[in-house]
C-alpha cells in the first residue's frame, strides 16, 4: 500500500498537458498549455500545427508539472500517456516522450484511452465516487452513453451515429460567425436568449435506442439561418443559441435518465468538454432531483482536456494489471 506517483501526459488534440498525481485521485500538479489562439485563425484545429506546437512545448510542460508538484523524475513510479483517440501526429509527441521517460527511469508505462480519462476526471473531483454508475461522455469528438461497471470496465450502451455533441456546438457556432471552440460561447449566449424561440428538432431515434444523432439538428439550424437571411428577417443570435442548446441537452438528459432508471442506477456522471455546459448541468440536476438520481460532473478544467484525468485512468489501469510495453503505439481511432 505504498503511494504511487504518476506522471501523465496528454497531447491528443490542441492542449499540451502534463500532470503529477498521488494514486488515482490526488492531483499534485496539472499544467495545461492551450493552443486555441493559434488554431482560432483557421476556425478549427490544424493537425500539423498542433503536432509542431506539442513538440515545442512538451519538455517545458513536463518540467513545470514536476516542479509544481515538488517532485523530480526520480520520484515517479508510473508513466501514463494518452494513446488515442486523437490526432496521430499530436498523440505521437506524447507517446514518444512518455516512452523515453519510462525507459530512462525503468518505470512501468500505461497507454490510456482518452475517453476513459474523461470519465476518471470524476474520481479526482469526487473522492468517494465509485462504480457502478451511468455515464454520459460528451466531448468534441465523442458522445457515449455507458454503464460503468468497474474502474476499467465499461458497457457501451449508446453513441452518436454522426456528429459528436461538442462538434454540433462548434459547427453551429461557426455558422453564427462565432470563433472556435463554439461550445463555451453558445453556452454564454444561450443564457441571454429564449430557448423556446425556435422549435428545433429533438432527435430521439428509435424508441429503444440509446444512440444519438446531431447532424439533422445542425442542418435545421443552418436552414433556419439561411431562410431568415433570404427573407431579410433579423437573426437573434442569443435565441438561436438558446434554442439549439436546448434541443441538444434535452435529448442528452432524457436518454441518460432513461438508462439510469432502466439499470436502477442512482448516479449519473457526466464527462468531457460539453459537461462544462451550464444549461446541461442545470437540466440534468433538475431532472435528477425529480427522479431521485444523484448527478456528478467535474469542475470546468477537469471537463476539458487535461493530463490529470489521464493520470487517474493510468493509475486505475495499472492497479488492475493493464500495463503497456514499449511497442505501445498511437491509436487515432480508439473506441471506449
Ligand atoms: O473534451 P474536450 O476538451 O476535447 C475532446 O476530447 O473533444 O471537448 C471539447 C469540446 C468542444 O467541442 C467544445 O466546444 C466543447 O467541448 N465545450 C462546450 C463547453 N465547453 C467546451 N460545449 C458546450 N458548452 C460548454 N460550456
Ligand atoms: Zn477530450
Amino acid at each position: 500500500n505504498e503511494d504511487i506517483i504518476t506522471l501523465a501526459i496528454e497531447t491528443s488534440c490542441d492542449e499540451t498537458s502534463c500532470a503529477v498525481l498521488r494514486n488515482g485521485r490526488e492531483v499534485l500538479s496539472n499544467i495545461i498549455s492551450s493552443q486555441i489562439e493559434i488554431h482560432q485563425k483557421f476556425g478549427g484545429v490544424v493537425p500539423e500545427v498542433a503536432s509542431r506546437k506539442h513538440i515545442e512545448n512538451i519538455n517545458i510542460i513536463i518540467q513545470q508539472a514536476l516542479e509544481k508538484a515538488g517532485v523530480t523524475f526520480k520520484d515517479v513510479d508510473l508513466v501514463g500517456v494518452t494513446q488515442g483517440p486523437g490526432l496521430v501526429g499530436a498523440l505521437l509527441v506524447g507517446i514518444s516522450s512518455a516512452k523515453a521517460i519510462a525507459y530512462a527511469l525503468n518505470r512501468p508505462l500505461v497507454g490510456v484511452n482518452h475517453i476513459e480519462g474523461h470519465v476518471c476526471a470524476n474520481y479526482i473531483e469526487f473522492k468517494d465516487l465509485e462504480p457502478p454508475f451511468t455515464c454520459l461522455i460528451v466531448s468534441g469528438g465523442h458522445t457515449y452513453l455507458v454503464q460503468v461497471e468497474g474502474y476499467t470496465k465499461y458497457e457501451l450502451v449508446g453513441r452518436t451515429r454522426d456528429d459528436a455533441a461538442g462538434e454540433a456546438f462548434d459547427k453551429v457556432a461557426r455558422a453564427l460567425g462565432l470563433p472556435y471552440p463554439g461550445g463555451p460561447i453558445i453556452d454564454k449566449l444561450a443564457k441571454e436568449g429564449n430557448n423556446l424561440a425556435i422549435d428545433f428538432p429533438r432527435v430521439f431515434l428509435e424508441p429503444n435506442s440509446y444512440d444519438f444523432s446531431f447532424s439533422g439538428l445542425k442542418t435545421a439550424v443552418l436552414n433556419y439561418l439561411n431562410q431568415a437571411k433570404q427573407k431579410g428577417e433579423k437573426i437573434i443570435v442569443e435565441d438561436v443559441a438558446a434554442s439549439f442548446q436546448q434541443a441538444v441537452i434535452e435529448v442528452l438528459v432524457e436518454k441518460s435518465i432513461k438508462l439510469a432508471k432502466e439499470r436502477k442506477s442512482h448516479k449519473i456522471v457526466m464527462a468531457g468538454g460539453v459537461a462544462a455546459n451550464e444549461g446541461l448541468r442545470n437540466l440534468m440536476k433538475n431532472r435528477g432531483k425529480e427522479e431521485g438520481i444523484e448527478i456528478y460532473y467535474p469542475s470546468r478544467v477537469l471537463c476539458t482536456d487535461n493530463a490529470a484525468m489521464i493520470g487517474s485512468a493510468a493509475y486505475f489501469n495499472y492497479i488492475n494489471g493493464n500495463i503497456s510495453n514499449f511497442h505501445l503505439n498511437v491509436e487515432p481511432n480508439l473506441e471506449l
